[in-house]
């Protein structure tokens, strides 16, 4: 569904970038949600912005499931070129295995100015003990070469030799997308509480998370965004250090069937229901257009693999409805399933004849 924006009244046409980022403190599932986007939208790029390889996504796609923490998660889609915008911290190993697994060697670029994790890296915030116990780091160097960089200290992609087949302008290729009204999709990583502005610090990853920040990552500017697509789990999870409003006992984690483990870690992850606070804040801080909901199946698992939101039963239904009542911001995408095809799609249905869910279309008596 791409309904070009409309032009600003001087001929241009509009540029319809979207930022998908996370409403929490990260593994909402926005993988499968950039996946899902990236196959239905099949945007020209699909460029990573967000921090580094602290970050895991998961893909399930026909049947292979993959654990991302470079490569954009729209891979997926086939004729989508893949970028890694400046903003982000790349550790090259894991760039180029991740290249190999995801074979996608021909399509994928890396800007000149991304920052490189070096081993110096990961052995700083290892050797830390206020990173590694206090914070709960995921001690990838993420952090560490962060800091080096404000330091303007940092190595670039451009001084590292195994990177020079995929060094490119990744902004100069998002503008001229946008330029010619191509679809691009901005990727985020973490979660808006992880921001180290917004989150609740000091337990929080090495920089900003919020829709502004991959912006800023991937070289787009805040009036060439047309769509803000946070994602929330319909619980929170929370893996590391700081507070977790709400928590439940991991006996009671278990119990409701929500106990997950971390992608790049291993960690259990806490976990407590939906915290519509939170995301209230959430939707404020990114400026959300739209809402994914994703595992309404763990919650309700009467709606497992559902696809319309006909066959959602009415607690399913309040639940959203209450979200929505409660951000302001239409539910436009839900998950019900781990699979690609395990999502309802009312970005049609509840978007109206603009192609888009803005905040202001929603009633208080929805
Ligand atoms: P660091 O960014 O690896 O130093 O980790 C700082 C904090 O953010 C720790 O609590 C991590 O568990 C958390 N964190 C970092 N990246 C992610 C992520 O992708 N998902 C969930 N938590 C993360
Ligand atoms: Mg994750």
């Amino acid at each position: 569904m791409f309904i070009r924006h409309q032009s600003y009244g001087d001929g241009k046409p509009g540029l319809p970038a979207t930022v998908i980022v996370g409403g929490f403190f990260g593994d909402e599932g926005k993988g499968k949600i950039a996946a899902y986007l990236a196959l239905e939208d099949k945007p020209a790029i699909c460029v990573r912005g967000g921090n580094g390889p602290n970050a895991g996504h998961t893909v399930l796609y026909k049947r292979v499931q993959y654990s991302l923490r470079l490569i954009p998660s729209g891979f997926v889609n086939q004729s989508s070129r893949l970028l890694i915008g400046p903003g982000v911290a790349v550790d090259p190993g894991i760039l180029l295995d991740e290249i190999q697994r995801t074979s996608t060697k021909d399509r994928i670029g890396v800007d000149y100015q991304t920052a490189i994790i070096e081993e110096r890296h990961k052995e700083q915030e290892c050797n830390s003990e206020h990173l590694s116990v206090k914070i709960g780091s995921t001690k990838k160097g993420v952090g560490a070469a962060n800091a080096e960089r404000a330091l303007r200290m940092v190595k670039l992609a451009r001084q590292v030799p195994m990177l020079q087949p995929y060094l490119v302008d990744s902004v100069g290729e998002v503008q001229e997308s946008l330029a010619s009204g191509e679809r691009v999709h901005v990727e985020g990583t973490q979660g808006t509480f992880l921001s180290l502005y917004h989150g609740t610090y000091p337990f929080v990853t090495s920089k900003d998370t919020t829709a502004s920040q991959a912006c800023a990552d991937v070289g787009v500017g805040p009036t060439q965004v047309d769509d803000v697509m946070v994602i929330f789990k319909s619980y929170v999870t929370r893996v590391g250090q700081g507070p977790l409003e709400g928590q439940l006992d991991r006996d009671e984690v278990l119990r409701k069937g929500w106990m997950e483990y971390g992608t790049v870690t291993g960690r259990e992850r806490r976990a407590a229901p939906f915290d519509f606070h939170l995301a209230k804040r959430a939707v404020q801080l990114n400026g959300a257009t739209q809402i994914a909901l994703t595992k309404l199946d763990v919650l309700y698992p009467a709606i497992k693999g559902a696809t319309s939101r006909e066959s959602l039963t009415s607690e399913a239904r309040d639940f959203v409805t209450r979200i929505e009542r409660e951000t302001g911001v239409r539910v436009t995408l839900i998950g019900t399933g781990p699979g690609n095809e395990d999502i309802i799609d009312l970005r049609q249905v509840k978007a109206g004849s603009q192609g888009r869910a803005k905040p202001a279309l929603i009633s208080k008596q929805s």
